[in-house]
Protein backbone atom coordinates (compact mmCIF):
# COMPACT_ATOMS: atom_id res chain seq x y z
CA UNK A 1 0.00 0.00 0.00
CA UNK A 2 2.49 2.35 0.86
CA UNK A 3 4.54 1.68 -2.10
CA UNK A 4 1.40 2.38 -4.31
CA UNK A 5 1.12 5.30 -3.37
CA UNK A 6 4.86 6.58 -3.05
CA UNK A 7 4.66 5.49 -6.63
CA UNK A 8 1.29 7.18 -7.38
CA UNK A 9 3.19 10.50 -5.89
CA UNK A 10 6.31 10.29 -7.75
CA UNK A 11 4.20 9.76 -10.87
CA UNK A 12 1.95 12.80 -10.41
CA UNK A 13 5.07 14.85 -9.37
CA UNK A 14 6.48 13.71 -13.23
CA UNK A 15 2.66 14.40 -14.93
CA UNK A 16 3.48 17.92 -13.02
CA UNK A 17 7.13 18.49 -13.71
CA UNK A 18 6.36 18.27 -17.81
CA UNK A 19 3.00 19.77 -17.59
CA UNK A 20 5.02 23.20 -16.15
CA UNK A 21 7.96 22.91 -18.27
CA UNK A 22 5.96 21.83 -21.34
CA UNK A 23 6.85 24.56 -24.57
CA UNK A 24 4.65 27.69 -24.44
CA UNK A 25 2.56 28.02 -27.44
CA UNK A 26 4.32 31.35 -28.63
CA UNK A 27 1.98 31.69 -31.46
CA UNK A 28 -1.67 31.84 -29.80
CA UNK A 29 -0.35 33.09 -26.34
CA UNK A 30 -1.82 36.64 -25.92
CA UNK A 31 0.14 37.64 -22.83
CA UNK A 32 3.57 37.50 -25.24
CA UNK A 33 1.48 39.85 -27.45
CA UNK A 34 3.16 43.22 -27.22
CA UNK A 35 -0.30 45.13 -26.68
CA UNK A 36 1.82 48.75 -26.63
CA UNK A 37 2.52 48.18 -29.96
CA UNK A 38 -0.62 46.95 -31.20
CA UNK A 39 -2.70 50.04 -30.15
CA UNK A 40 -0.01 52.34 -31.58
CA UNK A 41 -0.26 50.47 -35.27
CA UNK A 42 -4.11 51.07 -35.32
CA UNK A 43 -3.02 54.67 -34.23
CA UNK A 44 -0.71 55.13 -37.27
CA UNK A 45 -1.73 53.43 -39.60
CA UNK A 46 -2.60 55.89 -42.88
CA UNK A 47 -5.49 53.60 -44.78
CA UNK A 48 -8.32 52.41 -43.90
CA UNK A 49 -8.34 48.65 -42.91
CA UNK A 50 -10.10 45.78 -44.13
CA UNK A 51 -10.64 43.59 -41.78
CA UNK A 52 -12.58 40.81 -42.40
CA UNK A 53 -11.32 37.69 -42.05
CA UNK A 54 -8.10 39.13 -40.64
CA UNK A 55 -6.49 38.46 -36.68
CA UNK A 56 -6.80 42.09 -35.49
CA UNK A 57 -3.52 41.32 -32.91
CA UNK A 58 -1.26 40.88 -35.81
CA UNK A 59 -2.84 43.29 -37.84
CA UNK A 60 -2.25 46.14 -35.53
CA UNK A 61 1.46 44.86 -34.38
CA UNK A 62 2.11 45.09 -38.22
CA UNK A 63 0.95 48.25 -39.08
CA UNK A 64 2.95 48.66 -36.00
CA UNK A 65 6.18 46.70 -37.71
CA UNK A 66 5.80 48.58 -41.50
CA UNK A 67 4.31 52.22 -40.19
CA UNK A 68 7.22 52.64 -37.36
CA UNK A 69 10.73 51.03 -37.30
CA UNK A 70 10.01 49.43 -41.17
CA UNK A 71 9.86 52.57 -42.91
CA UNK A 72 8.14 50.60 -46.02
CA UNK A 73 6.01 53.70 -47.01
CA UNK A 74 9.49 55.71 -47.28
CA UNK A 75 10.48 53.54 -49.91
CA UNK A 76 7.61 51.75 -51.41
CA UNK A 77 5.27 54.25 -52.16
CA UNK A 78 5.79 57.18 -54.25
CA UNK A 79 5.82 59.72 -53.64
CA UNK A 80 6.34 59.04 -50.24
CA UNK A 81 4.43 62.29 -48.96
CA UNK A 82 2.02 64.58 -50.11
CA UNK A 83 2.22 67.94 -51.14
CA UNK A 84 2.91 69.81 -47.92
CA UNK A 85 3.15 66.82 -46.02
CA UNK A 86 6.94 66.15 -46.47
CA UNK A 87 8.92 65.81 -43.27
CA UNK A 88 11.89 65.94 -45.33
CA UNK A 89 11.49 69.65 -46.17
CA UNK A 90 10.60 70.35 -42.54
CA UNK A 91 6.88 69.83 -43.49
CA UNK A 92 4.35 67.57 -40.53
CA UNK A 93 4.51 64.10 -41.75
CA UNK A 94 1.16 63.25 -44.15
CA UNK A 95 1.20 60.26 -46.32
CA UNK A 96 0.17 59.64 -49.56
CA UNK A 97 -2.22 57.36 -48.98
CA UNK A 98 -3.88 57.14 -52.43
CA UNK A 99 -0.30 55.43 -53.37
CA UNK A 100 0.15 54.05 -50.08
CA UNK A 101 2.44 50.94 -50.42
CA UNK A 102 1.75 50.45 -54.48
CA UNK A 103 5.44 50.88 -55.21
CA UNK A 104 7.07 52.58 -58.12
CA UNK A 105 10.49 54.30 -56.57
CA UNK A 106 13.39 54.44 -58.36
CA UNK A 107 16.87 53.93 -56.87
CA UNK A 108 19.26 53.33 -59.58
CA UNK A 109 18.30 50.72 -61.60
CA UNK A 110 15.97 49.18 -59.25
CA UNK A 111 12.41 49.98 -58.53
CA UNK A 112 10.45 49.51 -55.50
CA UNK A 113 7.80 46.75 -55.89
CA UNK A 114 3.60 46.90 -55.35
CA UNK A 115 3.27 45.62 -51.95
CA UNK A 116 -0.72 45.86 -51.93
CA UNK A 117 -2.89 42.80 -52.59
CA UNK A 118 -2.76 41.37 -56.48
CA UNK A 119 -5.80 40.13 -58.36
CA UNK A 120 -5.71 36.63 -55.98
CA UNK A 121 -5.82 38.96 -52.81
CA UNK A 122 -2.45 38.34 -52.12
CA UNK A 123 -0.31 41.10 -50.43
CA UNK A 124 2.63 41.91 -53.33
CA UNK A 125 1.16 38.62 -55.16
CA UNK A 126 3.11 36.41 -52.81
CA UNK A 127 2.15 33.52 -50.60
CA UNK A 128 3.33 33.81 -47.05
CA UNK A 129 5.77 31.29 -47.51
CA UNK A 130 7.14 33.47 -50.32
CA UNK A 131 7.12 36.59 -47.97
CA UNK A 132 8.64 34.91 -45.09
CA UNK A 133 11.91 33.45 -47.88
CA UNK A 134 11.91 36.80 -49.17
CA UNK A 135 12.34 38.43 -45.71
CA UNK A 136 14.73 36.20 -44.70
CA UNK A 137 16.78 35.40 -47.86
CA UNK A 138 16.13 38.02 -50.04
CA UNK A 139 14.71 35.79 -53.10
CA UNK A 140 13.30 37.73 -55.94
CA UNK A 141 10.46 35.35 -57.07
CA UNK A 142 9.63 38.34 -59.44
CA UNK A 143 13.38 37.37 -61.04
CA UNK A 144 13.33 41.43 -62.32
CA UNK A 145 16.87 41.94 -63.17
CA UNK A 146 18.69 38.14 -63.87
CA UNK A 147 21.72 40.38 -65.20
CA UNK A 148 22.34 41.48 -61.34
CA UNK A 149 21.77 38.27 -59.82
CA UNK A 150 19.08 35.89 -57.84
CA UNK A 151 18.54 38.33 -54.75
CA UNK A 152 16.48 41.54 -54.21
CA UNK A 153 18.84 44.73 -54.12
CA UNK A 154 18.62 47.96 -52.03
CA UNK A 155 15.31 46.31 -50.06
CA UNK A 156 16.81 46.35 -46.05
CA UNK A 157 15.82 42.38 -45.98
CA UNK A 158 19.47 41.26 -44.58
CA UNK A 159 18.36 43.49 -41.26
CA UNK A 160 14.70 42.22 -41.60
CA UNK A 161 15.95 38.82 -41.81
CA UNK A 162 16.70 39.37 -37.99
CA UNK A 163 12.96 39.79 -36.95
CA UNK A 164 11.01 36.57 -35.65
CA UNK A 165 8.69 34.75 -37.82
CA UNK A 166 5.89 35.86 -36.07
CA UNK A 167 6.48 39.86 -36.87
CA UNK A 168 7.07 38.64 -39.99
CA UNK A 169 3.43 37.21 -40.29
CA UNK A 170 1.87 40.13 -38.14
CA UNK A 171 3.57 42.17 -41.71
CA UNK A 172 2.25 40.56 -43.74
CA UNK A 173 -1.71 40.03 -42.20
CA UNK A 174 -1.25 44.18 -42.08
CA UNK A 175 -0.58 44.32 -45.82
CA UNK A 176 -3.22 41.82 -46.41
CA UNK A 177 -5.67 44.54 -45.05
CA UNK A 178 -4.42 47.26 -46.84
CA UNK A 179 -6.40 49.00 -50.11
CA UNK A 180 -5.01 47.52 -52.98
CA UNK A 181 -3.32 50.32 -55.00
CA UNK A 182 -2.45 50.17 -58.99
CA UNK A 183 0.77 52.28 -60.30
CA UNK A 184 0.66 52.24 -63.68
CA UNK A 185 3.81 50.21 -65.23
CA UNK A 186 3.95 48.28 -62.03
CA UNK A 187 2.20 44.41 -61.55
C1 LIG B 1 15.46 51.31 -48.54
C2 LIG B 1 14.28 51.12 -49.33
C3 LIG B 1 13.32 50.01 -48.93
C4 LIG B 1 12.72 49.81 -47.70
C5 LIG B 1 12.91 50.60 -46.43
C6 LIG B 1 11.85 48.67 -47.88
N1 LIG B 1 11.95 48.18 -49.15
FE1 LIG B 1 11.02 46.52 -49.88
N2 LIG B 1 11.98 46.72 -51.63
C7 LIG B 1 12.75 47.82 -52.00
C8 LIG B 1 13.16 47.68 -53.39
C9 LIG B 1 13.99 48.68 -54.18
C10 LIG B 1 12.66 46.45 -53.83
C11 LIG B 1 12.91 45.79 -55.20
C12 LIG B 1 14.33 45.23 -55.13
C13 LIG B 1 14.90 44.72 -56.42
O1 LIG B 1 14.36 44.99 -57.51
O2 LIG B 1 15.90 44.00 -56.34
C14 LIG B 1 11.92 45.87 -52.70
C15 LIG B 1 11.28 44.65 -52.72
C16 LIG B 1 10.42 44.20 -51.74
C17 LIG B 1 9.68 42.96 -51.78
C18 LIG B 1 9.71 41.91 -52.90
C19 LIG B 1 8.43 42.01 -53.67
C20 LIG B 1 8.36 41.13 -54.88
O3 LIG B 1 7.42 41.32 -55.67
O4 LIG B 1 9.23 40.26 -55.08
C21 LIG B 1 8.90 42.91 -50.66
C22 LIG B 1 7.91 41.80 -50.25
C23 LIG B 1 9.17 44.10 -49.90
N3 LIG B 1 10.11 44.85 -50.58
C24 LIG B 1 8.54 44.43 -48.71
C25 LIG B 1 8.95 45.48 -47.89
C26 LIG B 1 8.37 45.77 -46.60
C27 LIG B 1 7.17 45.07 -45.99
C28 LIG B 1 9.10 46.80 -46.07
C29 LIG B 1 9.00 47.40 -44.70
C30 LIG B 1 9.05 46.46 -43.58
C31 LIG B 1 10.11 47.18 -47.06
N4 LIG B 1 9.98 46.36 -48.15
C32 LIG B 1 11.02 48.19 -46.89
C33 LIG B 1 13.10 48.86 -51.18
C34 LIG B 1 12.80 48.98 -49.83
Amino acid sequence: MKRTLTIVSLLTLMIGVVWVSRPAKADDSLSTLPLDDIATGYKIAPVTLNMTGRDPFLVGWGSYLVNSVGGCNDCHTNPSYVNGGNPFMGQPKKINAAGYLGGGQKFGPFTSRNLTLDSNGMPAGMTYDMFLEAFTKGTDFGKKHPQMGPLLQVMPWPAYSSMTPRQIRAIYEYLSAIPSVTVPGLP
